[in-house]
């Protein structure tokens, strides 16, 4: 029996500092260290994240290796988030993967981020989990991006990373931003995503008829949207003579569910209507969503109804995936690695590129 392959995985592309372990394509451990401290400041402070990151990474990775019961000197190679992301953030775990990659003398695999997103589908972690085949297309919705990704096959090359190609993105806000910005607007807290789902469950989603976008193709578009939300607010505020949204939901019954519920409702409307008309279009059977959106109760919803409607196949990943991890980062790291795709100690990160 040869020695299995051992891939090592750090993710540290925003505020969420991961560290997972593939064994042989199976996932072993995904430890996860979230940062608490930008929540004070609604928002992800790039300085704050890198210092935790440098805080977490030692203990994140230690603990991923102790879980998987692996040593360190039986690591294969070591994948790393290369971006896109803030680029400080991106530093610390690039850094911290050469080094390493260095003193145990083991290849470094690069990996795409939103590749990760995507590639999170072909996680094994002893669940049974089902994978989607080729082609399938990919909802990819996170706090920064909005797109859907044809996947495919790379016969040509006989790789076992697939191709992926953009075929629709926003033109302008991601769906998630959508979210905590509309969430901000409300008074609720930094990620406002998770707490507009936990309202929209007391909510009427008919309540507000907020504009949706008139765009071509394939592609998002989310600010028109945003501003909608918010001028129904100021004319809200306008029409009852107060200034504050808590002075405002003491006189409108169920303001924030209401408001919370229609929101959701108009951007899980907007995602799945492109997603359809590119399934139909392309004559596509399989679909999949990603990105920390695709936590949304709703949108995974649509995706069930969807799949039972129209007779898809649908894939949604479980909530430990959807938002950032370093098993989708080894599960890419190790199709790169079977690839032998590896990536020189010299090479840098990159605050943003593309898929
Ligand atoms: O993929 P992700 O963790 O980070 C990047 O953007 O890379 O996505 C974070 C986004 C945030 O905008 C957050 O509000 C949103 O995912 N999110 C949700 C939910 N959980 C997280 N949005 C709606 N409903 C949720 N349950």
């Amino acid at each position: 029996m040869g020695k299995p392959t051992v891939i090592l995985a750090i993710e540290s592309s925003c505020d969420d500092t991961s560290s997972a372990v593939i064994v042989d394509g199976v996932l072993r451990s995904n430890v996860i260290a979230s940062q608490k401290v930008h929540e004070e400041y609604g928002g992800v402070v790039p300085e704050l994240a890198s210092r935790a990151h440098q805080l977490n990474i030692m203990p994140v990775v230690d603990t991923a290796l102790k879980r998987a019961g692996v040593a360190k000197e039986d690591i294969s190679a070591i994948a790393f988030t290369r971006g896109p992301g803030l680029l400080g953030s991106l530093l610390v775990g690039t850094s911290f993967a050469k080094g390493l990659a260095l003193a145990l003398n083991v290849p470094l695999v690069d990996v795409n981020h939103l590749q990760g997103h995507v590639l999170a589908h072909f996680i094994e972690d002893g669940t049974g989990l089902h994978h989607p085949s080729y082609p399938f297309l990919c909802l990819l919705v996170s706090g920064g991006n909005s797109q859907i990704v044809l996947v495919e096959e790379d016969k040509a090359n006989g790789r076992h990373l697939p191709k992926m190609q953009i075929i629709g993105q926003t033109i302008d806000d991601a769906a998630g931003e959508a979210f905590d910005k509309c969430a901000k607007v409300l008074g609720l807290p930094y990620p406002g995503g998770p707490w507009i789902d936990k309202l929209a469950k007391l909510g009427d989603a008919g309540k507000y008829p907020f504009a949706k976008p008139n765009i071509q193709g394939y592609d998002y578009s989310f600010s028109g949207l945003k501003t909608s939300f918010l001028y129904t607010l100021r004319d809200m505020l306008k029409e009852h003579g107060v200034e504050t949204v808590d002075q405002l939901a003491e006189r409108v019954p169920n303001l924030r569910e209401d408001m919370c519920a229609s929101l959701q409702a108009t951007v899980v409307d907007i995602l799945m209507r492109k997603l359809k008309k590119a399934a139909k279009d392309l004559n596509i059977r399989s679909v999949a969503v990603a990105g920390g959106v695709s936590a949304n109760s709703a949108l995974r919803q649509a995706f069930v109804d969807y799949g039972q409607k129209q007779h898809k196949e649908v894939f949604i990943p479980p909530f430990s995936f959807t938002t950032d991890n370093a098993a989708m980062v080894g599960q890419a790291g190790y199709f790169k690695y079977l690839d032998k795709d590896f990536c020189a100690i010299d090479e840098v990160p990159f605050a943003k590129t593309t898929i």
